[in-house]
């Protein structure tokens, strides 16, 4: 059996927190011999700045890049909203995404049967709702440049953020969205702005062109993203995957968590380029959610989007999509079951911990296996 190196990076607030969660499903794994997981341990956000004065140390990187695959929690909190703009806790995840070319972030949003009541949309609308956003991860605004601030001299400054997309870029990611729906429902919504932006008019042109070429048995359709945010949460049904750039992947991907009923539902697959060698890809799993400082430390986070990305990493880097499944069946059959964290709207039960709903997961898991 192939031993699979990963790198745990729990990060802040709840990521260490989630991260037991998934610690204890692998344990379980190793102990059973259903796989062989090494793993280590890193630091980054606002641990790797308290420890070393950097938002991710240079042995964490190479520990990343040597590993088969990373896992990620959440970083950042307002400890650190003074340290200076570099090594915030934000810029550690951001390094790894762009050094580690991990440009495709699959976000999938599915409803579950058992928490089509706890949307804060009607039943009808999100009922049977899974869909796929595909967020560009590496190019857009989050790393254009110039990204600056200046004095002018008068009393008023000017802050400068950059957007920009090479015809590259744009055909990668649309690939990945095609080959994506194609196992779907062959649907493909692209979103830009095209009538204000440049790039969303390269955008919508190399997508058109891409689909062209190499996808007609694909239907392709564009929308303006700020009237798909709309149809987002007016019926989301008639989305399959969704291809969109960095920052409107980041905010239409939250808006779809409501859609599931929380945001402590969300996972997601961060992949780099398949090397065309080894057919091996880089690749980071991390929740959507942040560290959310409201609730740290108090045993209240919801783990599963957190062990749901470790799902995803058994099926997009391990080849492992029975054990994938299985979790999948194993979180509906905890929620069929009534069982809840905190965040989850609920009739009147006693919201479960943290730790509760770990243990929930992993023996339903523990019978989809015997
Ligand atoms: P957040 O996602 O941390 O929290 C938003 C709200 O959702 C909060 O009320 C929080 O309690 C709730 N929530 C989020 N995840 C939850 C979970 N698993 N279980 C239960 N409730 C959950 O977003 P924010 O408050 O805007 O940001 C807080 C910090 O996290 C910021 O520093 C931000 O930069 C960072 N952040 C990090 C990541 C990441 O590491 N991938 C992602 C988003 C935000
Ligand atoms: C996310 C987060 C990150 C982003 C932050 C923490 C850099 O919001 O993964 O959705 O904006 O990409
Ligand atoms: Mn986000």
């Amino acid at each position: 059996m192939a031993t699979h190196k990963l790198l745990l990076l729990p990060g802040d607030g709840i990521g260490p927190e989630v991260m037991a969660e998934v610690q204890r499903v692998i344990d379980w794994l190793n102990a059973q011999g259903i796989a062989k997981f090494e793993t280590e341990q890193g630091l980054v956000g606002g641990s790797a700045y308290d420890a070393h004065k950097v938002s991710i140390s240079e042995a964490d990187m190479a520990k990343a890049t040597a590993a088969d695959a990373v896992i990620f929690g959440a970083v950042g909190g307002p400890k650190w909203d003074s340290v200076p703009y570099e090594v915030r806790p934000e810029a550690g995840l951001l390094r790894l995404r762009k050094d580690l070319g991990l440009f495709a972030n699959l976000r999938p949003a599915v409803c579950y049967p058992a928490l089509a009541e706890a949307s804060s949309l009607k039943r009808d609308v999100v009922e049977g709702l899974d869909i796929m956003i595909v967020r560009e991860l590496t190019g857009g605004v989050y790393f254009g440049e110039p990204k600056t601030i200046t004095d002018l001299g008068n009393g008023q400054k000017r802050a400068v953020d950059t957007q920009v997309y090479d015809t590259y870029e744009i055909e990668r990611i649309g690939r990945v969205a095609f080959d994506l729906a194609r196992k779907r429902k062959n649907k493909v919504t692209s979103m830009e702005k095209r009538n204000v932006m440049k790039s969303g008019v390269l955008w919508n042109e190399v997508m058109t062109q891409v689909h062209a070429r190499e996808y007609k048995d694909v239907t392709l359709e564009h929308q303006l993203a700020d009237s798909g945010g709309m149809n987002l949460v007016k019926a989301p049904k008639q989305f399959d995957v969704i291809v969109t750039d960095n920052l409107f992947g980041d905010m239409l991907s939250d808006i779809a968590a409501m859609l599931t009923g929380s945001l402590g539902m969300l996972p997601s697959a961060s992949l780099g380029e398949v090397d065309s060698k080894t057919r091996k890809r880089r690749s980071l799993f991390e929740p959507v959610h942040g560290s959310a400082p409201d609730i740290a430390g108090k045993g209240l986070a919801n783990p599963i989007a957190m062990i749901s990305s470790f799902g995803m990493a058994l099926r997009y880097s391990f080849d492992m999509g029975d054990l994938a499944d299985k979790v999948d069946a194993a979180i509906a059959a905890v929620l069929a079951s009534g069982l809840r964290t905190a965040d989850i709207k609920s009739e009147g039960t006693t919201p479960a911990s943290t730790s509760q709903m770990g243990e929930a997961i992993l023996k339903e898991l523990q019978k989809l296996h015997a």
